[in-house]
């Protein structure tokens, strides 16, 4: 299991600190949440904010765009220092197009799904993909109630992975806590995203040790 921990509940005022924390912490990711107000009801921070973060740690940046048509600004994203560039199923018309385009930018592809959007949306594409994002609640605002059928969502994603050969990573996010992250990754969930848990609770090491505890990794 790999924790991700969601910058959108960090202090940005002291992003940089936070990052040095998170590594000083053991934890290899940082999920990202780029939101434009119009995806989602929310706005957060771009490619200039990513490039500084770029700048101060060597952590694996996850960033999960939460944008209309983000086709536009792929190229931004990677340039800024993206490792892996996930796209709403929901925000393009071509989801495979802008999934090779994330690939041809050097970044590794990956598709969200907002919790009422089938599996489906990703069936065809799991050979190209090295991650599907499960939302587990309405994206736009940290420290939302898990939905509980993306449980099932998330067994069922395994079982369409294994089927196909796929070696695709299946990530969760949105109201994961240390109450229900060793039932994710036991139904296949191989990244957890977690925000408020992590966060609101410091100190970090300890509760990256929490986590792993529970869910192993
Ligand atoms: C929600 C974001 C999540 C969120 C997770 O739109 O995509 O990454 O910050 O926060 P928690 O863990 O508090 O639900
Ligand atoms: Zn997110």
């Amino acid at each position: 299991m790999i924790l991700s921990p969601s910058l959108l509940s960090c202090d940005f005022a002291r992003l940089a600190e936070e990052l040095s924390a998170l590594e000083a912490a053991g934890i290899t990711w940082a999920h990202l949440d780029v939101m434009d107000g119009s995806f989602v009801p929310n706005i957060t921070f771009g490619p200039p904010v990513i490039a500084a973060m770029r700048r101060t740690t060597k952590l694996f940046f996850d960033c999960h765009l939460m944008i209309d048509e983000p086709g536009r600004y792929i190229d931004e994203f990677a340039q800024a220092g993206a490792d892996l560039i996930c796209v709403h199923a929901e925000a393009t018309n071509h989801l495979e197009r802008v999934c090779a385009s994330i690939a041809q930018s050097g970044c590794k592809p990956a598709v969200a799904l907002n919790p009422a959007t089938p599996l489906e949306a990703v069936r065809y594409l799991l050979p190209q993909l090295s991650m599907v994002l499960i939302m587990s609640v309405n994206p736009g605002f940290g420290g939302q109630a898990f939905i509980p059928f993306c449980l099932d969502k998330v067994r069922e994603l395994k079982a369409m992975i294994r089927a196909a050969g796929a070696a695709t990573l299946i990530q969760v996010d949105g109201g994961v806590t240390l109450d229900n992250c060793a039932e994710l990754v036991a139904a296949g969930a191989d990244v957890l995203v977690s925000g408020s848990a992590f966060f609101k609770h410091p100190p970090l090491p300890e509760r990256h040790r929490q986590f792993q505890g529970r869910c192993g990794g």
